[in-house]
């Protein structure tokens, strides 16, 4: 994703925003509240995913971007991370064609070396089917931690120094960015996160220093429409500035 804080300067409507990220957090939560086991948690989850897919769709949002699997989740328990393997799979099997009649673009950030091949396959394959989707672009954050991402784009930069393609000097915060994930994809400007806490836990900094953060109470499992809705309405009345001034400031 590009580094460049990019305020509309065409009159488009800003109200909407271009690029929403979801940290789609409290699927635990959700489930121990009602006595229920985790994984039913992240099985609503799912279902709360479909839902807010079809709802960015139908806001004309062009970039959902969601955290699945962060790198730090292999700190979980086995049996989770088989769960939410399980989910993936099987979000995939069952949901792809959906996706893709609706005109969803799938594209994948995180890392893929060390995923199972069956997963590798199936995140290439959606990436695949899809690729010529004009609709919403559906960014799935997996095996993706933010450190890594800017780790691995400093490496590829330092040995094209060691390669002497590029001097020190050529590099900049545009160079860094072009070495992320997701080059192409503009900047978030509105990172939700559900279930009340309120941290980035490793998720889109680079891309996040000029994103709205709007943290919601509510555990991802009931994140609906109208959730999306009434976090829009709180990004509308914000105002972004970029390091400049206020719009009307001195007049
Ligand atoms: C989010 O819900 C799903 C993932 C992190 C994969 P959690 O599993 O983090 O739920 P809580 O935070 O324990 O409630
Ligand atoms: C962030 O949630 C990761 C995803 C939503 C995939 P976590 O639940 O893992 O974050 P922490 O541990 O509470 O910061
Ligand atoms: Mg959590």
């Amino acid at each position: 994703m590009s580094n460049a804080a990019a305020p509309a300067t065409d009159g488009s409507d800003r109200s909407t925003p271009l690029h929403v990220a979801i940290i789609m957090d409290g699927n635990g939560r959700w489930a121990a509240s009602r006595g229920l086991p985790r994984a039913e948690g992240h099985r609503r989850g799912v279902d709360a995913l479909r839902r807010v897919v079809r709802a960015s769709n139908e806001l004309g949002i062009q970039y959902l971007t969601i955290f699945s699997f962060s790198s730090e989740n292999w700190s979980r328990p086995a049996t989770e991370i088989r769960d939410l393997f399980g989910l993936l799979r099987r979000f995939i099997r069952n949901d792809l064609a959906t996706l893709h009649a609706d005109g969803v673009c799938v594209r994948v950030i995180g890392e893929r070396e060390g995923l199972d091949p069956d997963i590798r396959g199936l995140l290439s394959e959606a990436e695949d089917l899809t690729r010529g989707n004009t609709k919403l672009n559906l960014v799935v954050a997996f095996n993706y931690g933010s450190r890594h991402e800017i780790a691995k784009a400093a490496q590829r930069l330092a040995q094209e120094v060691a390669d002497g393609k590029r001097t020190p000097e050529s590099i900049n915060a545009d160079a860094l960015g072009q070495y992320l994930d997701a080059p192409d994809i503009p900047d978030p400007d509105l990172i939700i996160r559900t279930s009340g806490e309120q941290r980035l836990s490793n998720f889109l900094m680079w891309q996040a220093a000029y994103s709205e953060l709007v943290f919601v109470p509510i555990h991802w499992p009931d994140f609906d429409k109208a959730a999306l809705e009434g976090a829009i309405a709180e990004y509308a009345r914000r105002e972004r500035r970029f390091g400049g001034l206020a719009a009307k400031t001195g007049s």
